[in-house]
């Protein structure tokens, strides 16, 4: 083992039993609960540490500084620390971990930053409490209203204004303008570098994506006695509708998703009164997306007059195409030699890039599955990263 990589390995062993559930494996590391509130803190310490002061947006990002936060002209790399609901333990916290590692790396070769570098923590970003992904970086921006972003609660009916201790800030456009770039390093969630046998890659383009809520309802009734010609049945317009999704979605070579579903009164001898679920949809191109999500609802209508029944489409979030700056791709691919690849995954990246110039560093990930506890990286693939890292950093913030 390197050093770097052993180095990597004890920074990573501090966080990895933090929200991990025993029996999965996996990750509960909800926005702005205690295992979440551990790893912020734990950001803190790690830049106390290092001399790095931290400051908040009032919107639930942390950002140590190395340099004076208020020069501006600043660079800016960081993740997130929230998780899925029994995810992996590299989707985020990989590039907060690499962003500390990749501030020793240059420490340790005496370069120093000539603008001002900053290290990011954004919040909510997989929308996993909230419903709303990114949620951090979108108030941030001005994306999305901090009044809407108060409201938003959770499985348990607390809202985010809640558990953030007050309204959120919302857009902060004068701190904004203090970064000139950002570059967020992720663990690849595809098959593309085990392919392409490298560690490492370049982000181009995240795509168009989004996620819609199908509320289907019908009518409660008793399971034994309801004739089933008399049956309103919302999960039979559910069940049609999630296998409609996914034709229609083969059929463009885009990907549609249900994975989240809630059922009324959710018990097994009762026709449910109401079910509801959560389609996640992506396309290469805006025209597909669109087409695709408004086949599903077409398809879903239908259904319900056959069933009885009512559907309900709401838009949740959407995510336009994300081209990252074309030139500071071309400029980071050349540097470290790496390959470009497209992703189908939203990243806080993506909403930075309708603001400043960002781009995406990839480390391989030898099980090529996110959002699950299968999701790996190798010590020495970290390591690469965390060398391409400092690499970057050293070639935007100092010279
Ligand atoms: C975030 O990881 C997403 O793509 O949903
Ligand atoms: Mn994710
Ligand atoms: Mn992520």
């Amino acid at each position: 083992m390197t050093d770097l990589a052993g180095r990597f390995r004890q920074l990573w062993d501090e966080i990895a039993p933090i929200g991990r559930d025993p029996r999965s494996g996996g990750y509960l590391r909800y926005a702005l609960t205690e295992p979440e509130l551990r790893l912020r803190d734990w950001f803190r310490d790690q830049a106390a540490r290092r001399g790095m002061p931290v400051t908040d947006d009032g919107n639930g990002n942390l950002f140590a500084w190395w340099g004076d936060p208020e020069a501006g002209d600043a660079v800016l790399t960081g993740s997130h620390f929230d998780s899925v609901p029994h995810g992996g333990a590299y989707d985020g916290p990989l590039g907060i971990v690499s962003a500390f590692l990749a501030v020793d790396e240059l420490r340790t070769a005496g370069v120093a930053p000539v603008r001002p570098l900053a290290l990011g923590a954004f919040v909510e970003e997989e929308g996993a409490r909230f419903g709303v992904p990114c949620l951090g970086s979108r108030l941030l921006t001005g994306a999305l209203a901090p009044q809407r972003a108060a409201g938003l609660v959770d499985a348990d009916g607390v809202s985010f204004a809640e558990a953030w201790g007050g309204p959120p800030a919302g857009a902060r456009p004068e701190l904004l303008g203090r970064f000139a770039a950002f570059v967020e390093l992720h663990v690849e969630q595809g098959r593309a570098l085990i392919e392409a046998d490298a560690p490492v890659a370049v982000a181009d383009a995240i795509w168009p994506h989004g996620r819609w809520r199908l509320d289907f309802t019908g009518e409660g009734n008793h399971a034994g006695t309801t004739r089933m010609a008399d049956r309103r049945d919302p999960m039979l317009t559910y069940a049609f509708t999630v296998l409609a999704a996914n034709k229609e979605a083969r059929l463009r070579g885009a990907h549609a998703t249900v994975g989240r579903v809630a059922v009324e009164p959710n018990a097994t001898n009762a026709i449910p009164s109401k079910v509801t679920g959560w389609l996640d949809a992506r396309a290469a191109e805006q025209e597909t997306l669109s087409g695709l999500v408004e086949a599903v609802h077409a398809k879903a209508a239908e259904r319900a007059r056959r069933d009885g029944t009512d559907v309900l489409l709401t838009e949740e979030s959407a995510t336009p195409l994300v081209a990252f700056d074309g030139g500071l791709a071309g400029r980071l691919a050349a540097l470290l030699g790496a390959p470009v690849l497209p992703t189908g995954a939203g990243h806080d990246a993506g909403v930075l890039a309708a603001h400043l110039p960002t781009a995406m560093l990839f480390v391989r990930n030898p099980t090529g599955v996110s959002h699950s506890p299968a999701e790996s990286a190798t010590d020495a693939d970290c390591a690469a990263g965390v060398t391409a890292l400092a690499r970057v950093l050293e070639e935007l913030a100092c010279r």
